[in-house]
């Protein structure tokens, strides 16, 4: 579905944005591998989280949605092996889920095989295979790809796993291993990637502890059944953040979202650009700092981004790019190639639809260099969303400052993070 998207006056009013999706995945999954009855509240009902709950409710979990809500009958951490379809877990455009499960596939006493969308196809999954195959499963793939066909082995090798990447997907895939294993399972990044998983392993009732870049698990055999609630995913707040920004005359308050620590480089960057953000009403919701966040639009500078920050904003890279061509001068965005590999090649998707827009924005094989020259001016064409969720949402916010008719092609997939993102793009345009 296409959708056409016109210049605004202002952005301004007062939103919430959807669930974090990073922590739904991880409260389904951490509520299905407890003993007893767990909720959770506020949960994200996306493609993306709805292929985690059905992966549990195929391998044993009950599963009960009433609104918001998640009410779960958790089944302990041997699952069943899943019966009724025919590649057993289908993670749709997921990397989370395809990579999360793996851990805890890994020490189950079945083989699954996980299999996935176009695009979720071409992502790789080595990062994943070579630290679960080191602890005893068996993992086949073709170059590794999905389809993903996982032996597990109980009790699964403790190891002491560094990697020479920061990833929450790597890092949470080996501590849920960590949970079959013999002894105390060490993972290592060279900067901390978001820690989601060890905040909720320890509410759970998990034997973790954190030491700087290194976390060590210890098996306990079991996790204890919790109520939790999910704030507001900083990634989706981003959109507005920088729709906000750039729009003059904009005033917008977002409210009830997650600030952790290892996700908040988006905000830290944007401040040193000189940025008019407050956080205000800090609280502490379910183990993870939340705030309400005002945004005003904001004259900024150029500021750049390196390797030490990608990991807290790998997420927000292409919204941020959008910013820094209304940015003063020169913005340069590098360790980020990861965004090669994530639901579409997002170095070459923004360079590539940010020129048809007339922005000047040049690729680097693990970044950008952007010249903002104090607000460069955009023509509204057709562009295209790469399928990609992230995409879709930052060419929608450049419409905004686009003169003319913005057409973004495939704009529905959205829902993957942000089901109803048009709607409360629509109430804030002024
Ligand atoms: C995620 C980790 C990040 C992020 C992804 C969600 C997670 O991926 O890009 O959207 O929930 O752990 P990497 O682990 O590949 O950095």
């Amino acid at each position: 579905m296409d959708i056409k998207l016109k210049k605004v006056n202002a952005i301004s009013g007062v939103i919430e944005v959807p669930a974090d999706k990073s922590i739904t995945h991880r409260a389904v999954i951490l509520s299905s591998l407890a003993e007893g009855n767990s909720v959770i509240r506020n949960y994200l009902s996306s493609d993306d989280c709805n292929r985690t709950i059905e992966a549990f409710r195929q391998m044993g979990a009950e599963i009960k949605i009433d609104k918001s809500n998640l009410y779960v009958k958790g089944i302990g951490l041997k699952l069943s092996k899943p019966q009724n379809s025919r590649y057993d877990i289908y993670a749709g455009n997921s990397g989370t889920t395809t990579r999360l499960l793996a851990g805890i596939l890994a020490g189950q006493d079945f083989e699954t095989v996980i299999t996935g969308d176009a695009s979720l196809s071409k992502r790789p999954m080595r990062r994943i295979i070579d630290p679960l195959s080191e602890m005893g499963a068996k993992i086949k793939s073709e170059n590794g790809l999905l389809p993903l066909t996982i032996k597990g082995h109980a009790p699964l090798k403790s190891v002491n796993y560094v990697n020479n990447k920061s990833s929450g997907q790597v890092k949470s895939a080996v501590l849920f291993a960590g949970l079959y294993a013999d002894g105390v399972t060490t993972y290592t990044e060279p900067v901390k990637s978001r820690d989601h998983s060890e905040r909720m392993l320890k509410a759970f009732g998990a034997d973790i502890k954190i030491d700087g870049n290194s976390v060590a698990i210890c098996p306990t055999g079991k996790l204890i059944s919790q109520d939790i609630t999910v704030p507001g995913d900083i990634s989706s707040a981003a959109f507005f953040i920088a729709a906000a920004l750039i729009v003059p005359g904009s005033n917008l308050t977002i409210k009830n979202v997650g600030v952790n620590p290892t996700r908040d480089g988006f905000l830290e960057i944007l401040k040193r650009m000189g940025a008019d953000i407050t956080l205000t009403n800090m609280r502490e919701v379910s183990h993870e700092p939340v705030c309400d966040i005002i945004v005003k639009y904001s004259k900024l500078k150029a500021a750049n981004v390196d390797a030490c920050l990608v990991p807290r904003m790998v997420d927000e890279i292409p919204i941020f790019v959008l910013v820094a061509t209304q940015a003063e001068s020169i913005t340069r965005v590098s360790g980020a190639k990861e965004l090669r590999v994530k639901e579409s090649d997002r170095i070459y998707s923004v360079a590539s639809q940010f020129k048809k827009l007339g922005a000047q924005v040049e690729s680097l094989d693990d970044g950008f260099i952007i010249n903002g020259a104090g607000g460069i001016k955009f023509t509204g064409t057709l562009l295209d969303s790469f399928e990609d969720h992230r995409i879709a949402m930052t060419l929608a916010i450049a419409s905004l400052i686009a003169g003319g008719e913005t057409v973004i092609k495939d704009s529905n997939c959205v829902d993957v993070s942000f089901p109803g993102f048009y709607e409360t793009l629509r109430d804030i345009c002024k």
